[in-house]
């Protein structure tokens, strides 16, 4: 098989935060080309009422899915696959789907002080898959759900080069450090594609020291466990490219897709 025969994986978020995603991908699949696209006419998805959003992301997967056959869709953005994954499995089940939900059942696995605490839109906040996760695998630790109204687009601004107010960003953390007695959190889990762009400001600004969870390379190894590798592919040859929902993404936008290697024509 020739690399013009493979089919592109088709990577999703809200924004550019799945670009976290697609670098953790493009590591497992060096013969794969892909579509990345945001929803910036949606961006951000984190305070959406849950119909309007979910109609959205089905409108929006029709109109997609009726342009481009990709192998399989990686869906890189926690707000939309913890309220839409079922219904896009549902509604296009000739498509697979790889999602991306809040890494709480690693972090259950790993702490030692049992003080889990969850970053991420007040929608994944919300979702009753958020919490499904936790009564299923983390019932045993003290976890925290921190929602956040601005990170997602402090995300985008810093990611793009402009300046950010590390107080703000510190405020919009400090609700994931909880001691209790003597133990205090010791994993938040990054359960926002977005914010991993942000981790070493997090770092930085931690009050104490804590694992910053990212699902990315998780994500990019389970999808390669659903794509059978090719023997004797080409590497792929830089045709990458990237659609914003609202065919206009500005001049910092494009410059940061071309340093990732995508196209946006
Ligand atoms: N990157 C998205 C996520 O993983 C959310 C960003 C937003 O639209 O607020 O949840």
């Amino acid at each position: 098989m020739t690399m013009r025969d493979l089919k592109p994986i088709l990577v999703f978020d809200s924004g550019i935060g799945g670009l976290t995603v697609l670098r953790e991908l493009r590591v497992l699949f060096p013969e794969r080309q892909f579509i990345y696209v945001a929803d910036d006419v949606g961006f951000p998805y984190g305070n959406w009422e849950e119909g309007a959003l979910k109609a959205h992301v089905l409108a929006l997967f029709t109109r997609l899915l009726a342009h481009h056959t990709p192998e399989l869709c990686v869906i890189a953005c926690n707000t939309a696959f913890t309220l839409a994954g079922a219904d896009l499995r549902a509604v296009f089940p000739h498509m697979r789907f790889v999602g991306t939900v809040p890494a709480i059942k690693p972090a259950a696995e790993r702490t030692r002080s049992g003080l889990v605490s969850v970053l991420a839109t007040p929608g994944t906040v919300r979702r009753a898959y958020t919490h499904d996760l936790i009564q299923s695998f983390a019932t045993q630790c003290n976890v925290t759900l921190v929602g956040s109204q601005n990170l997602a687009r402090m995300a985008e601004a810093y990611i793009r080069g402009e300046g950010i107010d590390e107080d703000a960003v510190r405020d919009e953390i400090s609700g994931c450090f909880v001691s209790d007695g003597n133990k205090r959190t010791d994993i938040v889990v990054l359960a926002c594609t977005h914010y991993p762009f942000l981790a070493n400001l997090f770092r930085k600004l931690a009050p104490w020291p804590v694992d910053w969870l990212d699902p990315a390379e998780a994500i990019a190894r389970r999808t390669r466990s659903l794509v059978e590798a090719e023997d004797g592919f080409e590497p792929r040859m830089g045709n990458d490219r990237a659609i914003f929902t609202s065919g206009a993404a500005d001049f910092s936008t494009r410059r940061l897709m071309q340093g990732f290697g995508l196209s946006t024509e």
